[in-house]
């Protein structure tokens, strides 16, 4: 007959493994919907709802099919949101000038969402991309996104979202100084409770691939590595989060999640602010993907990359798997 437990180990760990109640009784971080916010891309019109290849799942929604969508996310529990706008390539240009415009897009948004819903958190990306047709994020002078021209240009965006009734905005762009800059242009305009989440880490990544399919915002020339950081760097992320906290940063956010695990448990030690981390478009897209392909379980890996991200040291995540995974908590 076979048998077990004939030799003296004394500590043996499994036995906290024993069963399905044990193990969730010691288990250690957990997912809610609470934790997350969805990423949404908006387009203009309306009765649109226009997947995206490299995102299965994910679609531009026009304004008025995005207020229907919510309802199934408000439902399940998810209360925060943060919005993209897509912009048609006739609206692009050099300045990114949309961005700015009163009564574009994202205005319109912003105030339609918090009229429907008015307890939501509405988040809105900061960064010139999606609005210029070279596809930079900032102002280019010289072949080179110019930093401070481009923060002023940013600082007028983030206006135009607190003018609708952003909750907080998340500048994605990387330059210098764009936090405290955006900050005293908010208190000036009286928006002294708009929020700032930023995008204090993020790293030049092809994990963005997906994302600038859905928003049509590919680089037309070189490459964002002389903004965004250089992935073999850890200190000069611990730099660019201290620097954004003392400029008065109200929440800091690393990307790309997976791959920035240690930054995350690294900062995490630093600061006192609250931290998230986004799981990018590459990173849903990779899951997504193999599991048409029926490489991999979906729903577990879901599960377990959103649970390390946790672990790691986030408070909040930004996931394209919001509902799905809310709908399974
Ligand atoms: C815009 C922006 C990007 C992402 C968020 N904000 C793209 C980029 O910097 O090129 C990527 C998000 C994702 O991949 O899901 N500055």
């Amino acid at each position: 007959m076979l048998t077990d437990g004939f030799l003296e180990i004394t500590k043996r760990p499994r036995r906290n493994r024993k069963s399905d109640a044990l193990r969730s009784l010691i288990q250690e971080t957990r997912l809610h919907p609470n934790d997350f916010v969805a990423p949404f891309f908006v387009v203009e019109g309306s009765c649109k709802k226009i997947p995206i290849l490299s995102m299965p799942g994910v679609f531009r929604f026009s304004i008025d099919e995005l207020l229907k969508e919510l309802t199934g996310y408000v439902d399940i529990g998810i209360r925060a949101i943060n919005l993209f706008c897509y912009t048609p390539e006739e609206k692009k240009d050099s300045l990114g000038s949309e961005a700015r415009r009163e009564g574009n897009l994202l205005q319109q948004a912003i105030k339609m969402i918090k009229n429907k819903y008015p307890e939501l958190l509405v988040m809105a990306d900061i960064a010139l991309d999606p609005f210029t047709d070279h596809g930079h994020d900032g102002i280019v002078i010289n072949h080179r996104v110019a930093n401070d021209p481009t923060i002023e240009a940013l600082s007028e965006m983030a206006l135009r979202a607190a003018e609708a009734g952003c909750d907080v905005v998340s500048p994605s762009d990387m330059m210098d100084g764009r936090i405290g800059y955006i900050r005293k242009a908010l208190d000036k305009a009286g928006f002294h409770d708009v929020g700032i989440l930023s995008y204090a880490a993020k790293y030049a990544s092809a994990f963005y691939g997906p994302f600038r399919d859905a928003l049509d915002s590919a680089p037309k020339f070189g490459d964002k590595k002389n903004y965004q950081m250089n992935p073999a760097n850890s200190r000069e992320a611990l730099l660019e989060c201290a620097l954004d906290e003392e400029e008065g940063a109200d929440m800091l956010l690393i990307k790309p999640a997976l791959t920035n695990l240690d930054i995350l448990a690294k900062v995490r030690q630093q600061t006192m602010l609250p931290l998230g981390a986004y799981q990018v478009s590459g990173e849903y897209a990779m899951i997504k993907v193999a599991a048409e392909k029926g490489i991999l379980d979906e729903k577990r890996a879901f599960f377990e990359s959103l649970l390390a991200i946790k672990r790691a040291g986030a408070d909040f995540i930004f996931t394209y798997a919001a509902k799905q995974v809310a709908e399974e908590l």
